[in-house]
């Protein structure tokens, strides 16, 4: 059996990104699937001029998750079109405190946001920006128009084939 972190880029308490992690996470079978929960964490803007000694205790205890962990499923919401300021700075501590941390590992990409576009355009950033950490992705979601699309805790409709079919591409490709 293989272990898959989860978690979402969101600092956000009411996070829809968690609910459609939360969701996902009852899909998987057959793996043991740990979410992260990140909501709440206070990580200082990085800085070049912080010593290691510096470093989040927060951001070590990821690291090792992650190097730990075979597989990831990894929700983004979308802020202004790009990735939100409190997820890209975990990114860029992780980066600098650990060269290709995700070390070619699977990782499943999803997003949703309350509009039409489902966070499809940070996706697409994420796509091409998290390989410089090492993951490899292997599928993404986006789920638009959120609440129309996630009712009583579930993904509806034909978004819910979708789902399925990403989270197979993940246990395919952490079955290789
Ligand atoms: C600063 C800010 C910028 C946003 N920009 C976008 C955007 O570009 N595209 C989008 O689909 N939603 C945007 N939203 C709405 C978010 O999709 C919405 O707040 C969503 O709940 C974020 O996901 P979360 O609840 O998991 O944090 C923005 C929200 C904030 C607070």
């Amino acid at each position: 059996m293989n272990k898959i972190l989860a978690f979402a880029g969101s600092n956000n308490s009411k996070s829809i990104n968690y609910k459609l992690v939360d969701f996902t996470k009852s899909l998987v079978n057959d793996q043991e699937v740990r979410v992260l929960d990140i909501r709440s964490w206070d990580i200082p803007m990085y800085s070049i001029d912080m010593d290691p000694d510096q470093t989040p205790k927060e951001i070590t205890e990821l690291i090792s998750l992650i190097k730990e962990y075979d597989g990831f499923i990894i929700a983004s919401p979308e802020h202004n079109g790009g990735m939100p300021a409190f997820f890209k700075n975990i990114i860029d501590w992780i980066s600098r405190r650990s060269k290709g941390a995700f070390e070619s590992k699977p990782v499943l990409l999803l997003s949703t946001s309350p509009g039409g576009g489902g966070g499809a355009n940070n996706l697409k950033y994420l796509i091409h920006s998290l390989p410089y950490q090492g993951a490899s992705i292997c599928a993404s979601f986006s789920l638009p128009s959120f609440y129309d699309h996630f009712k009583n805790d579930e993904v509806v409709g034909d978004y819910l084939v979708g789902l399925n079919d990403v989270v197979e591409k993940l246990t395919d490709a952490l079955s290789q």
